[in-house]
């Protein structure tokens, strides 16, 4: 079997589209964007958390669920990867493949959990298109980046989307998505902390990869605050889960950076934003008269 597989030449049947983070931020379902206005134009607030009572809430949160079902996809193929693309003992400890070994088997549940609810919310596959940035960020060729990348920047995200559709599921009275949320959410802290754990043994005494693994990180985390989609500010759709951060092994220090890169993100967005707003007014108010 091939090593390192190209994102090109994964497996997907004609249901599945792959579109690049800018184009799926623009699909206009999307309840993600801060562009949106989550109430109206006229009722525009500063309140754009996901909730039940956004007036898009429901494209909102099947949009969502869709892109958390491939993202349970891509996890699984990265996971399983890492088991395979690196010698055993030499490139990669035996426990670290036990450990995405264990990965696979909870990412496989949750992609049918995700189908399932996603069936449940009146969606179906292939609704939304797909963008697989996801695997890519688990192509490198240094398991250690691939754990930083994946386990912490991109399934540490996954534990701030569970939390909010969690509160979603409990806002709405929908117990089954709220159990559902609970139980993914409970093994993606157990992930991230996989990630936590191996970035810190395995370069226990190599600085300079563990800076590598870090920035690396950083790079993912700062592609998907992407907008301010996520931060502490009730501005962005996504919350920032800090408690099961800190279970998953993120230090105080390292939740603090995320909430800032987050809320500078937001705060760039809301700047273009009104730039564009104002632009719009000035174009309308000279065609007025
Ligand atoms: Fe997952
Ligand atoms: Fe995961």
């Amino acid at each position: 079997m091939r090593k390192f597989f190209p994102v090109e030449d994964l497996a997907r049947d004609s249901r599945f589209s792959k579109i690049t983070i800018a184009d799926r931020m623009a699909d206009q379902r999307t309840a993600l964007n801060v562009n949106v206005d989550a109430d109206g134009p006229s009722k525009r607030t500063n309140n754009m958390r996901l909730t039940p009572s956004r007036r898009d809430a429901s494209d909102g949160a099947r949009g969502l669920m869709h892109g958390i079902f491939v993202g349970e996809i891509q996890a699984l193929e990265g996971a399983g990867r890492t088991c395979w693309d690196f010698e055993t003992g030499t490139e990669a400890p035996f426990a670290l493949k036990l450990d995405m070994a264990r990965q696979c088997w909870d990412e496989a549940r949750h992609v049918e959990i995700s189908v399932k609810l996603s069936d449940w919310m009146g969606s179906e596959i292939g609704q939304y298109a797909e963008n697989t940035v996801l695997f890519e960020a688990a192509c490198s060729s240094d398991p250690v980046l691939r754990l930083a990348g994946v386990n912490r920047a991109l399934e540490g995200l996954a534990i701030d989307v569970f939390t909010t559709m969690k509160e979603f599921g409990d806002l709405a009275g929908d117990q089954y998505l709220e159990f559902c949320e609970d139980w993914m959410l409970a093994d993606e802290v157990t992930h991230v902390k996989m990630g936590s754990d191996w970035l810190r043994k395995i370069t226990e005494n190599d600085p300079e990869r563990r800076k590598k693994a870090l920035e690396f990180q950083n790079v993912v985390d700062k592609l998907f605050s992407y907008g301010g989609t996520r931060s502490d500010s009730q501005e962005s759709p996504i919350g920032l889960a800090r408690r099961f951060r800190e279970l998953a092994g993120f230090t105080d220090d390292e939740v603090e950076v995320i909430a800032e890169v987050s809320m500078q993100a937001l705060n760039e967005r809301k700047v273009a934003v009104g730039q564009i707003r104002e632009a719009k007014r000035l174009a309308d108010q000279s065609a007025h008269k």
